[in-house]
């Protein structure tokens, strides 16, 4: 069965990447899951805040100014201070990483602003990384701050890190804007050559002995895919840059729904934090054993087969099956 993709430009052995989490911060474990199977790694991010070493200077600008929102970016520094420790440490375990596996590694970015941090992205380069994914994160707490200010944010972010680098970089975006499709298409007019479909936003909950709100890593199950197939599905073919599937993605089963959707890859991080490194193994055989059940040769046969352009139910991604989805609703 031949189960080769690619994203990025970069050739992956089957369609399963390791997506940032703590699995993928140290060479230790990264080895643990190329040991397993895994195609690429994409490492734990590195935060704007990590590098500016500035909390909360950000959230300032962004919040307190938000009536004067390209104002307030001038404020933020143009130069970051690159004697900082964490960042440092985070450039020193990439070159580990590169000497001490074989398969692709792709750095992460975590950040808001196109202030001077964005400058590192040419450090993570240097330092051998195969490519770069920029998580921006952005939650508006401001009435004042209109939405299309928010996603010209995100795409002057973009364009200022693609400009810092040669190799390819990779967007992760949310789910949450007015129209993702065309988010989608000015992020890869800024510079993006890849998409996840989509980051999962933290959880916020309350504690009620402490009697105060917080905010946790959210754990998904297959039940969150949903979202990225749709995506997936309409993007498909639509835009000059790969595509992975992000956030629950736990079977083979899912895998095979994601590319079929028109992903060219899939990135897992739950199921990997819950189950543990074996389990890509597992998905690994499933894919195999359902390809062959099907007679399906190779991933690249399968791509997109059920894609907005390709499904013959194309209403299925339309207002008239979500009505129809409503209405026909069976206990
Ligand atoms: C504990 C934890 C830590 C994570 N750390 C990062 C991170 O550093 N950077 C990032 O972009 N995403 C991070 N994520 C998000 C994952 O990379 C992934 O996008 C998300 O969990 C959805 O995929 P899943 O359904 O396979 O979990 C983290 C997720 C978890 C659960």
């Amino acid at each position: 069965m031949e189960l080769s993709t690619s994203i990025l430009g970069l050739n992956l052995k089957n369609p399963l990447i390791a997506s940032a989490s703590p699995l993928t911060g140290s060479l230790e474990s990264i080895r643990k899951l190329e040991d397993n199977g895994i195609a690429a790694v994409i490492m734990h991010s590195l935060f704007e805040e990590e590098i500016n070493h500035e909390i909360g200077q950000i959230d300032h600008f962004l919040h307190v100014n938000s009536n004067s929102y390209a104002e307030a970016l001038t404020y933020l520094p143009s130069e970051v201070d690159f004697d900082n420790l964490q960042a440092d440490h985070y450039l020193e375990e990439i070159r580990r990483i590169k000497e001490g596996v074989h398969i692709p590694i792709i750095a992460s970015l975590n950040g808001v602003s196109s202030g001077g941090w964005v400058k590192y992205a040419k450090k993570l380069q240097e330092a051998g990384a195969d490519a770069l994914e920029l998580n921006i994160t952005y939650i508006p707490t401001s009435m004042e701050l209109e939405g299309y200010r928010v996603e010209q944010m995100y795409i002057d972010t973009v364009a200022t890190v693609a400009e810092q680098i040669a190799i390819p970089l990779n967007v992760k975006m949310n789910s949450y804007f007015s129209n993702p499709a065309n988010m989608a298409k000015r992020f890869v007019e800024a510079g993006a050559k890849g998409l996840s479909l989509f980051d999962n936003p933290t959880l916020v909950d309350v504690d009620l002995e402490l009697l105060t709100p917080l905010q946790r890593a959210n754990i998904t199950s297959s039940e969150r895919l949903s979202e990225s197939l749709r995506w997936c599905a309409i993007l498909y073919k639509k835009l000059s840059c790969s595509l992975c599937a992000n956030t629950g993605i736990h079977t083979g089963e899912d895998v095979l729904k994601a590319i079929m959707s028109g992903a060219d890859a899939t990135a897992l991080a739950s199921v990997l934090l819950i189950k543990g490194e074996g389990e890509i193994k597992q998905i690994l055989s499933d894919i195999n054993e359902w390809m062959e059940k099907h007679e399906y040769e190779s991933i690249s046969q399968m791509k997109g087969s059920i894609s907005l352009i390709h499904t013959d139910n194309p209403s299925v991604f339309e207002r008239n099956s979500y009505m129809y989805a409503l209405q026909h609703y069976r206990r």
